[in-house]
């Protein structure tokens, strides 16, 4: 398949790569080159550009319900108040069956064709979102949460049924498009047994780890109560569960030194998800500072602490708070440029998957067709003015077409 269009991406985070009016030639599902000419059959979107099809890095299905809800709590009363009771309502399958579908629904729409998703505790609630995602042709990986301590009794399992449920759920996906993640909730609600069983299904499967780590101020310091570990992030290494393999970390604000090192693996991502800290008053990560380290970073809407799917409204706030941090927090720290924030979007959440994320020879062609004529009017204004209004300006009506390793997809 060959298309002719402008493509626009960030091969490196520091500017956009933009290919104006060029070929690309796509084969396998894979991007085998861009050229300037081309004599044989295309495609032509030339009025229109292509970006790489957002990675979240971080959502969770069964909070579809709860988007905006709550927001006057912090983190841990919200958990309680709102997020477990809409949780525990998922062991109902046709219940999961019909929000499950609205979410994917909604996914899709927003342009994220990779990502990585929460279920809940309940192993055949999940298996249908996984059914749902397969369906749908959808790069994910969806996790079976873990939760054995300090949660309600009506959401909450046994160290064996968590471990025997999660050992099922693993057997039971081997899918290639949509696989299995293992899923601690967070170091509150899973025990240190737990934790350690968890890492060894990781290792043995080859299988990433998801959770959630330094979010909120009195989440911290209840894991420092709760273990004995140096700080929340060594409570996840020292049982394996941070970059034996792949792992991705969700929010990462109240890092200290100690535990900024133990995130400088290439195995390791940070899900930054700027929405949900504010609408929790989480906080705001030193993203510009994790960049900088060489830490791979992805963007992720964490719904339901985010308030809806728009990986464009994610990178949106992730700039505009890391221009707030550079003026009230951190004088010395350099705001996130846009061609950054499109870079975790894209490009820095797709490590996670494999060469994914990127226009270049052999990456995945994962793409989104956008028209943007209802912002830009002056057709003459230059693809970077263009790529930059799309970012501070469009929604999901602006995608128009999403492809799957070269497979329009619906
Ligand atoms: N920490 C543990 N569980 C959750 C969750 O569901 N959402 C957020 N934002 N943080 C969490
Ligand atoms: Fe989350």
């Amino acid at each position: 398949m060959i298309i002719k269009s402008n493509f626009i991406f960030t091969k490196d985070k520091d500017e956009f790569t933009i290919e104006e009016n060029k070929y690309i030639t796509v084969e396998d599902g894979k991007i085998k080159e861009i050229k300037d000419d081309c004599d044989k059959e295309y495609i032509d979107y030339s009025d229109k550009f292509m970006i790489p099809s957002f990675v979240n890095l971080h959502t969770h299905a069964p909070q579809f319900l709860n988007r905006g809800l709550g927001y006057d709590y912090e983190l841990l009363p919200w958990l309680n108040k709102y997020t477990f009771v809409t949780e525990s309502k998922y062991k109902d399958i046709e219940f999961a069956r019909k929000y499950h579908e609205k979410f994917v629904d909604d996914l899709i729409r927003n342009g994220s064709l990779n990502s990585v998703i929460f279920g809940t505790i309940h192993r055949k609630s999940d298996n249908i979102l996984i059914d749902l995602l397969k369906k749908r042709k959808v790069f994910s990986y969806v996790g079976k949460v873990n939760m054995t301590m300090n949660s309600p009794e009506y959401l909450v399992e046994s160290k064996k049924e968590s471990i025997d449920e999660t050992i099922k759920f693993v057997e039971e996906n081997k899918d290639e498009r949509v696989k299995p993640i293992i899923t601690p909730r967070f170091a509150i609600s899973v025990d240190s047994d737990t934790l350690k069983k968890l890492s060894d299904i990781a290792i043995e499967n080859n299988l990433p780890i998801q959770s959630h780590l330094d979010e909120n101020l009195d989440e911290v310091k209840t894991v420092s109560e709760l273990f004995e570990d140096d700080n929340y992030a060594s409570v996840y290494y020292n049982r394996n569960l941070l970059g034996k393999t792949k792992t991705i970390m969700a929010h990462c604000i109240y890092m200290n030194d100690k535990e900024i090192k133990l995130m400088q693996n290439p195995n390791v991502f940070i899900a930054h998800c700027p929405r949900s800290n504010m609408n929790l008053k989480s906080g705001i990560a030193p993203i510009k500072k994790y960049l900088d380290l060489g830490i791979n970073v992805g963007l992720g809407t964490d719904v339901s602490g985010g308030n809806n799917e728009s990986m464009l409204e994610e990178i949106r706030a992730s700039i505009q708070v890391s221009k707030l941090y550079s003026i009230y927090v951190d004088k010395n720290t350099k705001p996130i440029k846009s061609s950054e924030a499109f870079y975790m979007a894209t490009k820095g959440g797709g490590k996670f998957f494999g060469k994914v994320g990127s226009f270049e020879k052999g990456y995945d062609f994962n793409a989104l067709l956008i028209d943007d004529k209802n912002i830009v009017f002056d057709r003459n204004i230059d693809l970077l003015d263009r790529i930059n209004a799309f970012i501070y300006s469009a929604d999901d009506r602006n995608i128009v077409k999403r492809f799957v390793l070269g497979e329009e997809i619906y």
